[in-house]
């Protein structure tokens, strides 16, 4: 989370630089206080005034400035931050960075800086994959610099191929995965997230608003605290989080047998989805028509498998983890569901919140074990999913 984390951006003289105050924004936007430090040549392209009022505070250009505060500028910044990010980061600081070479004011703090640094570069393929640039690439991540991948695409050169700098909200999202301590390093979690679809014919399907971002934000979450994460998924429309391994799923018993094939070798299995309980009972190969082959006033229904029960029976050393969206006596029903299915955390939220539940992006939701009721406060899923995963690493201990 990067709520309070101290970021300060270095931005290079790029032409990927006019994006950098979107990682500025996206950075305030999640709590990160941001500071930037910018080399001459990116102000031929970016004004500090843009990054001056993106981050809400003064940026930093000149070496040789009168001191503000008697403060030697490049040592407190460089003291300052828990990360310096440089983003874009050109051939030339690249090479400065490597060697040691400190002839400015970025150049400057990163000599002076014992923080994490990262590094997303951006540039022309070729200068990309050029001997002395990849050489100091690797004395860089030799010495524990994170450096970023690129895009492979069509660059601003007009040349096509590697060297495009990643989009703000994958950096952001690397920074965040930086600054994130592994507490469940080396974990296996089973995460079912999203709705799950029972076909009627090739066209026509039953399913429910589940949207998956709750599903989605433990998986991002386990995984940027260092759990080896499975997310199986029925259809949603949200981003897909990094994950080790991801699999879609369209129908309730799908999801039932891929749970199975992945349990047995699981240490948790959380249950986001919302698989639906029933399927149609028959389901036909061809389109169903208006009036000519069926009666479609009404739908036979069958039992799907209770995942959350079946393998809330069958598991041995696993935690397992449900949910419980209710419209009425939500803490009654879901203290009913832990027992019922052999759970050993059920996380209850009321549907009819406007606040939390389907389709939101926030929360409002109380933890459950069999000795505890935690009431939490109104927070993002992704808050929620680091309170989720607290608990959870409670009990592995
Ligand atoms: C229009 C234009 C675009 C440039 N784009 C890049 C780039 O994407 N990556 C890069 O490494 N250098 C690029 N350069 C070259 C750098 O600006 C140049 O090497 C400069 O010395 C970098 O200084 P700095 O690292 O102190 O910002 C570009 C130059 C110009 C004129």
């Amino acid at each position: 989370m990067l709520k309070g984390k101290k970021i300060l951006l270095g931005v290079t003289g790029g032409i990927a630089c006019y994006k950098s105050p979107g990682i500025c924004s996206l950075l305030r936007k999640k709590g990160a206080e941001v500071k930037v430090v910018m080399t001459k040549s990116t102000t031929e392209f970016v004004t500090p005034l843009t990054f001056q009022t993106m981050s809400n505070n003064v940026v930093h250009v000149e070496m040789f400035n009168q001191l503000f505060n008697m403060d030697v500028e490049h040592i407190s910044l460089a003291k300052w931050a828990d990360i310096i990010v440089i983003a874009p980061a050109t051939a030339n600081i690249i090479g400065k960075f490597a060697n040691g070479i400190s002839d400015d004011m970025l150049s400057t703090v990163l000599m002076a800086s014992r923080s994490k640094v990262m590094i997303a570069p951006g540039m022309n393929t070729v200068m990309l994959n050029s001997v002395a640039n990849q050489k100091n690439i690797q004395t860089l991540k030799e010495r524990g610099v994170i450096i970023l991948d690129t895009q492979t695409d069509l660059l601003a050169c007009n040349d096509y191929g590697s060297g495009k700098m990643l989009e703000p909200s994958q950096i952001v999202d690397e920074i965040d995965r930086a600054l994130t301590p592994k507490d469940l390093e080396g974990k296996k979690f089973v995460i079912t997230a999203g709705p799950t679809v029972e076909a009627l014919d090739p066209v026509r399907f039953i399913t429910n608003r589940s949207s998956g971002k709750m599903g989605y934000a433990l998986a991002e979450r386990a995984e940027k605290r260092g759990a080896k994460v499975t997310l199986i998924s029925g259809p949603t429309s949200i981003d897909i989080p990094k994950v080790e391994n991801f699999v879609r799923i369209k129908s309730t018993r799908d999801m039932f047998d891929e749970v199975g094939k992945y349990f047995d070798e699981c240490d948790v299995l959380i249950k986001a989805a919302a698989p639906a309980d029933y399927r149609p009972k028959n389901y036909s190969d061809e389109k169903i028509k208006k009036g000519h082959d069926s009666d479609m006033s009404s739908i036979e229904m069958e039992q799907n498998p209770d995942i959350a029960k079946h393998y809330g029976n069958q598991k041995k050393h696993q935690i397992l983890v449900g949910f419980a969206a209710e419209s009425t006596n939500v803490e009654e029903f879901a203290k009913e569901k832990l027992a019922k299915k052999n759970m050993d955390m059920i996380v209850a939220n009321n549907i009819k919140r406007t606040d939390g539940g389907f389709g939101t992006d926030t929360n409002v939701a109380s933890i459950i074990t069999s000795a505890s009721i935690d009431n939490l406060e109104i927070m993002s899923k992704v808050e929620l999913a680091d309170e989720i995963l607290d608990r959870v690493k409670k009990l592995l201990s």
